[in-house]
């Protein structure tokens, strides 16, 4: 269920870095559905096609690597060209794999914080002067940002940039009628990203016990939230991270009475 209109977002134009899989593209769906002119862009042009293809509506599946300024821009001038002045930019591209510091290298920590947080600001940096008046901007953000997670340090150092960054540009562009903001997704059911930090169903069942709704998310319900950021029903709202996490971010709510206490 949806309290958005159909035609919400019609005339509006978005582009979605990173929305060839996954929650990205659960995002940029929801905006085409609702009467966005869409682009989705990730490093594979098949998967960017086959994407693009199960949007519908005209999509364009682009291909660029965000860690490059130049491909990343030469992908959203031609969203711009073809579709029009931008209403809507997501930056949800990413890269993460389960390792302790010590096993990770120099550039395997560089590789991350590279694609999460220099590409956000690759993409939010280089779509600036083909923003539509009142553009909206969202960077896709996790719970790593605020709570350390071991075996995360590349994840939780890049997402954390990316926290400050939301801010930094919400104050640095909303005279100018920008508005930026984040989301911060829990734990979010048949993603990449799951099957990398929970690849067991014993690993789900655990990390769903601590959940205060007790569930892994859908992508359509982070769709809903990345909907109402750009709506002009949060108008007013900017430089602000919205935890659509089941609750997951107050910490660990696993049974205690159940469990027999404390320990
Ligand atoms: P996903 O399916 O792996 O999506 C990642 C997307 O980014 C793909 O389109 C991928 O396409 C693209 N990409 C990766 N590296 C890129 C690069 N260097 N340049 C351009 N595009 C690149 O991941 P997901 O699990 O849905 O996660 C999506 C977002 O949600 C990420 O920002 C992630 O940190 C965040 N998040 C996810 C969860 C979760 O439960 N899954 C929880 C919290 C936050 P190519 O591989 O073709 O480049
Ligand atoms: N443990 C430790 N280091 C690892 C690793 C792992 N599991 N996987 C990759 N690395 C290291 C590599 O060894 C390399 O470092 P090195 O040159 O010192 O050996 C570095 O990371 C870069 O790896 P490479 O495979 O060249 O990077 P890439 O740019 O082709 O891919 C990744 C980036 C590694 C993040 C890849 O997993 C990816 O493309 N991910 C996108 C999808 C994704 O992660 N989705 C979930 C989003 S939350």
């Amino acid at each position: 269920m949806s309290a958005f209109k159909d035609n919400l977002l019609a005339g509006m134009t978005a582009f979605v870095a990173g929305g060839t899989s996954g929650i990205n593209l659960g995002i940029a769906k929801r905006y085409a559905a609702l009467g966005a002119k869409v682009a989705v862009a990730g490093r594979n042009p098949e998967k960017a096609a086959n994407a693009a293809a199960e949007i519908g509506g005209g999509a364009l599946g682009l291909s660029c690597d965000v860690r490059d300024y130049a491909q990343i821009r030469a992908a959203l001038e031609e969203a711009k060209d073809k579709l029009g002045p931008l209403d809507i930019v997501v930056s949800g591209a990413a890269g993460n794999f389960v390792a302790p510091a010590l096993g990770m290298s120099a550039n395997g920590f560089k590789t991350v914080v590279d694609i999460d947080l220099n590409g956000t600001f690759n993409v939010f940096r280089a779509c600036y002067d083909l923003l539509a008046p009142n553009a909206s901007l969202i960077a896709i953000t996790a719970g790593q940002a605020v709570n350390p997670s071991m075996m995360q340090a590349h994840v939780c150092a890049a997402k954390a940039g990316i926290n400050q960054l939301i801010r930094v540009l919400a104050m640095e562009w909303g005279p100018a009628g920008v508005r930026v903001n984040g989301i911060s997704p829990g734990p979010i059911a048949g993603t990449e990203g799951m099957a990398r930090l929970s690849p067991t169903p014993e690993s789900d069942k655990a990390i769903t016990a601590r959940i205060p709704l007790r569930r892994f998310g859908q992508v359509e319900e982070v769709a809903e939230s990345a909907v109402f950021l750009v709506s002009d029903s949060a108008r007013y709202v900017t430089g602000t991270i919205l935890d659509c996490d089941g609750g997951s971010q107050l910490g660990d709510a696993r049974d205690r009475q159940a469990a027999g206490g404390l320990s």
